[in-house]
């Protein structure tokens, strides 16, 4: 792709951006929320066609003049907000728009034979051909999208952001299509956010800034870390956490979690959470971790246990009640979550906070507005305008809009699950200020994070959570990732010997 010029109404997303990907290799494109990533895949994909600039396959130039003709070459796509069908199967999913989908007892098992088999070959042979799409997860949906792309026997494959909805080791099985892929000679571009990421799976690195090329093919495991950053944000960038506030908290709890249990899932789970103060879910997915904050927020019921909001205990299984004694949670999967797509920035993020903007009964939008932008710039939403439509935000900056909304919301106590999933380096730091503000302010905060060492720079005290147990409860300073790790894996252990033991048993 050569000098590609694209423009929206308003907004010049890209502006002269070149990006040449070699057969066989695994091309990363970085770039902060906005920067352009997704309109040039759009545009690689025919779902955009470009102002200016050239495109060539394979030495020769094209016009990819709709998805179909991008297909047709073998360029597959899979989209940041995924382009399924809810409401048809898996495997009709997976051959939309294709010969094995039109009717006929013959080819629908043969499309399901073929799924299952692309199922199987990225690890997950419990999804079922036959299932409809939108009874599952997001990460089961992902790994549908991917099955398409796999069902083209593309020679070139681009990912969007595919581990923002996958678990560790489903991104450890991603990882491992992806080779057998390159050693196949497929070429693959990878967006991601997790900069660790592009160290284990890329060969070269494409970086854009404000929709142009700022560097080009640096090799992706040479290229360090802090220099990548830099040419992100155009500045140097470490992560940085907010301090801790030093007053002692000796209010009485506003959070108390005593031997909670869901059966199957976690058991015992017991913690308090002081106002002011912010306790971490440290573990990996899969653990239980979302389970929990469901539960404490309503959303499953207990079948043990008890939660308490200032003192008072909680009906089980009421998000009702809950949220009416002052508690919010700021759910993991935010995307898929009652964004109003057609609607403006500013109703997104006030929504849920509405009864406080309605003045003697009718809206002041005015100052609707203004705690919008006012969430709007700490948050660095791009670009900075509450009126926008949330549609024509980046993906990126939709997160922050969602994260907005709730941390605008009076809460007494905020559950937030992995907050700044899909958010790119140079917003990360405002976000955790922004958590560590509203606990200044007294609110009580519990944030769950894959990234280990989020949980330990912006906790206070944190619970490390394996296999639906609390291993250890100790101050952030106590911990380090590497403990943290060993615990996790010393509790795995324990199962499995328990385990053998029962069998001998
Ligand atoms: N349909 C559209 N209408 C108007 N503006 C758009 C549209 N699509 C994208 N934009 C704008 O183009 C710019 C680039 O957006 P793009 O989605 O490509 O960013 P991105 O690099 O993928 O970011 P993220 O990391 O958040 O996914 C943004 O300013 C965005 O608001
Ligand atoms: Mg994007």
């Amino acid at each position: 792709m050569h000098g590609i010029v694209k423009t929206f109404p308003g907004v010049r997303a890209l502006d002269g951006v070149d990006l040449d990907v070699r057969a066989g290799e695994v091309h990363c494109l970085l770039g902060q929320n906005g920067a352009g990533k997704s309109t040039l895949i759009k545009v690689l994909a025919g779902a955009h066609q470009p102002d200016a600039g050239t495109i060539s396959w394979e030495g020769e130039p094209v016009t990819l003049g709709d998805p179909q003709a991008a297909m047709s070459r073998g360029i597959a796509t899979i989209y940041q907000e995924l382009d399924l069908v809810p409401g048809l199967t898996v495997a009709d999913n997976v051959f939309l728009g294709r010969e094995h989908a039109r009717f006929g007892l013959a080819r629908m098992a043969s499309a399901n034979r073929a799924t299952a088999d692309l199922l199987a070959r990225l690890g997950h042979p419990e999804i079922r051909p036959t299932a409809e799409l939108g009874s599952l997860s997001a990460a089961s949906q992902q790994m549908v999208s991917m099955a398409r792309a796999l069902s083209q026997d593309a020679r070139l494959i681009v990912m969007d952001e595919p581990s923002a909805v996958l678990d560790n080791e489903e991104v450890e099985r991603l990882f491992g299509v992806i080779r057998e892929l390159t050693a196949d000679g497929v070429a693959v571009v990878y967006i991601s956010h997790r900069l660790e990421e592009i160290r284990q799976v890329g060969d070269r690195i494409t970086v854009l800034k404000d929709g142009r090329t700022v560097a080009t093919g640096l090799p992706a495991r040479e290229t360090p870390t802090r220099q990548v950053i830099t040419l992100m944000t155009g500045r140097d960038i470490e992560y940085v956490f907010p301090e801790r506030s030093s007053a002692p908290r000796d209010g009485e709890p506003l959070l108390e979690v005593e031997d909670l249990g869901l059966r199957g899932r976690f058991a015992d789970v017991s913690f308090t959470v002081r106002p002011g103060e912010i306790v971490g879910l440290a573990g990996l997915v899969g653990s239980g971790r979302s389970e929990i904050l469901e539960t404490i927020c309503g959303a499953r019921k207990p079948t043990a246990g008890t939660v308490r909001v200032a003192g008072r205990r909680l009906r089980p299984g009421d998000v009702a009640a809950a949220v009416a004694a002052g508690l919010g949670l700021a759910p993991e999967e935010r995307k898929s979550q009652a964004l109003l797509l057609g609607d403006s920035v500013a109703r997104n993020i006030s929504i849920s906070s509405l009864r406080r903007f309605a003045r003697a009964g009718f809206l002041s939008g005015r100052s609707e507005k203004q705690a919008a932008q006012e969430q709007v710039d700490a948050l660095d939403v791009r670009p900075a305008d509450v009126s926008r439509e949330v549609r024509t935000l980046s993906g990126g900056n939709q997160q922050k809009v969602v994260l907005a909304r709730w941390l605008l919301r009076d809460c007494r106590v905020l559950l937030l699950d992995e907050p700044t999933r899909g958010v790119d380096v140079g917003a990360r730091s405002e976000i955790y200020a922004l958590i560590r503000g509203l606990a200044d302010r007294g609110v009580a905060v519990v944030v769950v994070s894959s990234e280990i060492p989020e949980v330990l720079g912006l906790a206070d005290r944190v619970l490390v959570i394996a296999d639906g147990s609390v291993v250890t409860e100790q101050p952030a300073s106590a911990l380090d990732e590497h403990r943290v790790l060993d615990l996790v894996m010393e509790k795995a252990a324990a199962r499995s010997r328990a385990a053998g033991e029962g069998d001998v048993a």
